[in-house]
């Protein structure tokens, strides 16, 4: 086949989904107005859930999942993007409804692309990838409503050993905050205190159910990836109008909670949404990041490993075993 690449294709029967790395090409591609070279790509929470075909994010198969990647654009018919450029893609529901980034090619729009800093390589921008752009945006929000470095108290993080929580602590403490990492694997301590964290909490000091609707003032800010129980253990403890950022749902997508925490301290439970996030966010995102993320960390945070091996780690993510990123080196 002419323009033949490799791309991980999944497919599903009555037996579930499996994978397979195969030759495609261009024609095999989505519609979009730039051709991509892929250098790397990633593996996110949500990834775990399409390898392994869960959630009702993939409805046509074949299917190449991959909801991030870092590349040359190699073709574009717009004005935006040159050949040469070097571009990193997030979201926009890339590698769910359309094919992803676990290919050596991928067709996408130019609205979808964000040319990367200069000082960010594109091994590195997947080692950052959408937990870290994401990571950024809850940042972001936080110091939109008020977080500073001289705002008293530690800034908690939760879920603080998988992608997300990894970056986030990266950031934070290289900002000059004092972070508190909670996890629930204890022999991740020395690790995230490599990365800045000031202290460690177990994960099951936030488990224990509050007795009332407040307990102590704690935390000068937070970000959360898991959802349920802990999130409503933590907008309890928030100091007064001090601010939540919800990122993830890894325990649970429920949350019950009273609006105590609201009314009386003021606290400001905020959304982050990197998916369908206007560009010139974007943008602002991967800017700082190229500033305030000490790029040494993120070797430290990252494992690489082929396009025919990825599939190997969906069970250990959506377990919450992954430590820091996984980056895809698509053309290993
Ligand atoms: N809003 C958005 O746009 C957006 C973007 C990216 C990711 N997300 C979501 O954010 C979350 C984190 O993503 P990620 O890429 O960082 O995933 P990840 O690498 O799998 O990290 C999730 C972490 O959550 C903790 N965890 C797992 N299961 C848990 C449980 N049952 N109870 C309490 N904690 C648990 C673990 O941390 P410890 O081992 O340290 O406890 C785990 O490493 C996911 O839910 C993902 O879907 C949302």
């Amino acid at each position: 086949m002419a323009d033949a690449f490799n791309a991980l294709v999944l497919n599903k029967d009555d037996d579930g989904v499996t994978s397979a790395v195969e030759s495609v090409g261009l024609d095999d591609l989505p519609e979009g107005d730039v051709v991509v070279a892929v250098d790397y790509s990633t593996l996110n929470y949500k990834d775990g859930l399409v390898l392994k075909g869960l959630g009702g994010l993939v409805r046509n198969y074949p299917h190449v999942p991959g909801v991030d990647l870092s590349g040359i654009v190699e073709s574009s018919d717009g004005a935006d993007f040159s050949a040469g450029d070097r571009v990193v893609l997030n979201g926009w529901r890339f590698g769910e409804v359309c094919w992803g980034g676990y290919a050596q090619k991928a067709r996408v729009k130019s609205d979808w692309l964000v040319k990367l800093p200069d000082n960010i390589s594109n091994e590195q921008a997947m080692a950052i990838g959408t937990a870290g752009y994401t990571a950024m945006l809850a940042v972001m929000a936080l110091e939109d409503h008020g977080l500073s470095p001289d705002s008293e108290g530690e800034v908690l993080i939760t879920g603080a050993a998988g992608g997300v929580g990894s970056i986030a602590t990266a950031i934070l403490a290289n900002l000059g905050y004092q972070v508190a990492a909670s996890t629930g694997r204890a022999e991740t301590a020395d690790y995230l205190k490599s990365l800045g964290a000031a202290s460690i909490v177990g994960r099951e000091e936030l488990e224990e159910v509050p007795k009332g609707p407040l307990s102590g003032e704690r935390w000068a800010g937070a970000i959360d990836n898991v959802g349920g129980p802990i999130l409503a253990n933590v907008l309890a403890g928030m100091k007064y109008h001090a601010s939540v950022a919800s990122i993830g749902l890894a325990a649970s997508a429920k949350l019950e909670t009273t609006v105590v925490p609201f009314i009386i301290r003021g606290v400001n439970l905020l959304g982050i949404d990197s998916v369908m996030c206007p560009k010139d966010k974007r943008i602002i995102a991967w800017d700082r990041l190229s500033k305030e993320l000490p790029q040494d960390k993120l070797g430290d945070a990252a494992t690489i490993v082929g396009l025919g091996d990825i599939a190997g780690y969906a069970d250990d993510i959506l377990a919450g075993q992954v430590k820091g990123r996984v980056v895809v080196d698509v053309n290993a």
